[in-house]
């Protein structure tokens, strides 16, 4: 799929170095089909060393060096790198990006550039468990497709979506979700704490709880409602915890929280970087 093409980071941080992992956990290239380039030169001594990849510090290189030119760097350094790549691409050239909240026009009339992927992956992508929303311009071919298909699922799964509002969508549930389940974790090892364990016993306990159920609710048929009463006995310790967890309002606690990601991704994609959500 990718015979005799080079695939281009621009930018090799924790996202990048991800999907280079990615890449050639699953074999989908070889290390010298990928280029990476960063300001940070131990960086790339660093990426050279663990995975044999290309590397260079000049922008304009890697992307007149990829077929496949993936944008992994911060949305604030866009607009200093977007001038080392607009002009050095060639019309069949596949544009990724993985910024979150840019726009695909902005990236599209930014690069002069018609075939652009825009897509938003999460941190367990670094351990190959991301999952990965994105779409298209209608100027991405099949072939393009099913390249970015492979790329974005060599570190995860991965999700199209027609319409590029579901990846606002996306930003705030799936792309910052990780962050959600950290904070729920945090809270169950604290009270775990609270309760007399020791933190090493809490965290073991709340690990291997989140991974057991999350496993046991993807291998089930049943609703995820129907396996939490399954655990509720009448007049129980569950009923008793689920009582309280209602009480405190910690669905709608979520619901607004991921609503107000949404409303931010959405404010950062017109531009309004200075404005700072509602703090209602
Ligand atoms: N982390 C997440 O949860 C997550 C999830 C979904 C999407 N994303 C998106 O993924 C992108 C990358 O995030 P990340 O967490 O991987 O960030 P990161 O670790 O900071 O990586 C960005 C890399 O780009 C480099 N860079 C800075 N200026 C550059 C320039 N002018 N030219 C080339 N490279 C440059 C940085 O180098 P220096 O360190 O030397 O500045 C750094 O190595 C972001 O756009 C973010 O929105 C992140």
């Amino acid at each position: 799929m990718f015979e005799n093409q080079t695939i281009a980071f621009i930018g090799a941080g924790i996202m990048g170095e991800a999907m280079i992992r990615g890449l050639l956990t699953q074999e989908i290239v070889k290390p010298d089909q990928i280029i990476a380039s960063d300001p940070w030169p131990e960086r790339l001594e660093y990426l050279q060393g663990q995975y044999g990849v290309q590397t260079t510090t000049d922008n304009t290189i890697a992307a007149e060096t990829g077929q496949v030119i993936v944008l992994s760097i911060k949305p604030q350094s866009l607009d200093k790198v977007m001038p080392d790549v607009r002009g050095h691409l060639r019309r069949r050239d596949l544009l990724v990006s993985i910024l979150a909240g840019v726009p695909i026009r902005k990236l599209a009339d930014g690069m002069a550039h018609a075939s652009v992927v825009r897509a938003m992956p999460n941190t367990p992508a670094q351990i190959g468990q991301g999952i990965t929303v994105w779409t298209a311009t209608k100027e991405v071919e099949e072939s393009h497709k099913q390249q970015a298909q492979a790329i974005l699922g060599s570190f995860g799964d991965q999700v199209f979506m027609e319409d590029e509002r579901y990846l606002d969508m996306a930003t705030a549930l799936s792309g910052t979700g990780p962050a959600y389940v950290f904070m729920v974790m945090e809270a169950m090892i604290d009270a775990g704490v609270h309760l007399g364990f020791s933190r090493h016993i809490a965290t073991k306990l709340v690990f291997q709880t989140m991974r057991g159920s999350v496993e046991y609710a993807a291998q089930s048929s049943k609703h995820v409602a129907e396996l939490r009463n399954q655990v509720t006995s009448p007049g129980g310790t569950t009923a008793s915890a689920l009582y309280h967890l209602e009480k405190g309002g910690l669905r709608t606690v979520l619901s607004r929280g991921i609503w107000a990601a949404y409303e931010r991704s959405v404010e950062l994609g017109r531009g309004q970087k200075e404005d700072h959500p509602q703090q209602s």
